[in-house]
């Protein structure tokens, strides 16, 4: 159903971002690897920038393999680099060996990156100032979904349901640690998931089933972030929808996860490859189209632009559909489920890249003029 296609008379000059300062920094590399691989020479001219995990920018001619394996950090021919915010640049400048200065014209940007500093308005921020079009969700979006208790607030005001859950700060937590528990332990009841209300890819995130546990998994969600969101336990099949788009924004029929150890991490997610996905999530037709439009909805609720990826829980028993989270930069690897359900529904990555690239240059226009 995407059809539309860039003039092969006149690539376009898209800038990969990949890397980055986030835990997700490997998730991100192996993400570009999918892009660079899918998208027609013919029609785009890729520039590569990737982000070391101490945030260094470097202009780089590495391989898809070298991304994704790390090595392209070493090689000889990289180059010093930053997208100016100057909007005269439009683009990227790169400090060259020979100490000159090269500017490097960039038509839209893919930043192919996950986490913070990447996925959550950061960069989106940078990309608006230097009014370069980009791939995917705006800056308030981004950050809004990147902060759990604030995406879980606004999914409250707009009438998405969601499992019981609070949020408090380091310095609440230690002012009063006696009095949050026992208001927790009202609220949410046991088991609790705590979460750093800032991270990704289940970093920092544990369950509580005693006070004990609870504690120890605050420290840890601590060490993440200086604010914790903490969630009743769901017990539930764990699905996930792909939507693409705005006004209006289109939802795929979610597929599902099946986890490999007591709750999906990051390991599963990216390492081992003990998760399987199912498409579509083992659910009726009518629990099906539900979810679809929940997702729709949530998306449309936060102001996502472009693609996001909208997680939810059906409970067991019950049947309640519970939005997790949205990621407003999903994963892109050969197993991530974004990619999977676009294709399920007749859209190929190369087409889907080139939606995504069209999209980015509407939302501009749309947006700027
Ligand atoms: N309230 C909950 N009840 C049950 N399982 C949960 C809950 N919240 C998270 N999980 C499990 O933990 C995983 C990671 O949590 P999530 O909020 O999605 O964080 P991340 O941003 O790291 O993906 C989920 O995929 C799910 O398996
Ligand atoms: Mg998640």
């Amino acid at each position: 159903m995407y059809s539309e296609e860039n003039s092969a008379a006149h690539p376009l000059c898209v800038a990969l971002l990949f890397g980055g300062l986030s835990s997700e920094h490997e998730v991100s590399r192996v993400s570009a690897g999918t892009f660079a691989d899918n998208m027609d020479p013919e029609k785009y001219e890729l520039i590569k920038i990737g982000i070391t995990k101490d945030g260094r920018w470097l202009y780089t001619e590495a391989s898809s393999a070298q991304m994704a394996d790390g090595s392209w950090e070493e090689l000889p021919g990289n180059m010093p680099c930053a997208i100016s915010p100057d909007r005269a640049d439009h683009g990227a400048i790169l400090f060259t060996p020979a100490g000159h200065v090269e500017k490097l014209h960039i038509d839209v940007v893919i930043p192919a990156l996950h986490g913070l500093w990447g996925e959550d308005g950061t960069v989106q921020g940078l990309l608006e100032l230097a009014g370069i079009p980009y791939v995917g969700c705006g800056v308030l979006a981004s950050a809004v979904c990147m902060d759990k208790a604030v995406a879980n607030a606004l999914f409250a005001a707009n009438g998405i349901p969601h499992c019981a859950w609070a949020a408090y700060t380091r310095a609440q937590l230690e002012a009063d640690p006696d009095g949050i528990r026992a208001a927790l332990e009202e609220k949410l009841g046991w088991p609790i998931f705590v979460k750093p209300a800032n991270a990704g890819s289940s970093v920092g995130i544990s369950k509580a089933s005693n006070a004990a546990e609870l504690a120890d998994a605050i420290k840890l969600a601590l060490e993440n972030d200086r604010k914790v969101v903490f969630e009743s336990f769901v017990d539930g099949q764990e699905v996930e929808c792909a939507v693409i788009g705005s006004e209006p924004a289109f939802s795929t029929r979610p597929g599902e996860i099946l986890a490999g150890a007591e709750f999906y991490t990051y390991d599963d997610k990216y390492k081992n490859g003990v998760s399987e996905t199912l498409i579509p999530a083992r659910l009726s037709e009518e629990k099906l189209d539900e979810v679809k439009d929940y997702a729709a909805r949530a998306y449309t609720a936060v102001g996502c632009e472009g693609l996001a990826r909208c997680d939810f829980f059906v409970e067991r028993g019950t049947g309640r559909v519970l939005i997790n989270e949205i990621n407003t930069f999903p994963g892109f690897t050969s197993i991530s489920m974004y990619p999977k359900l676009m294709e399920h529904e007749g859209t190929p990555l190369p087409q889907l890249i080139d939606r995504l690239v069209a999209l980015a240059m509407e939302r501009a226009v749309a947006h700027h003029g």
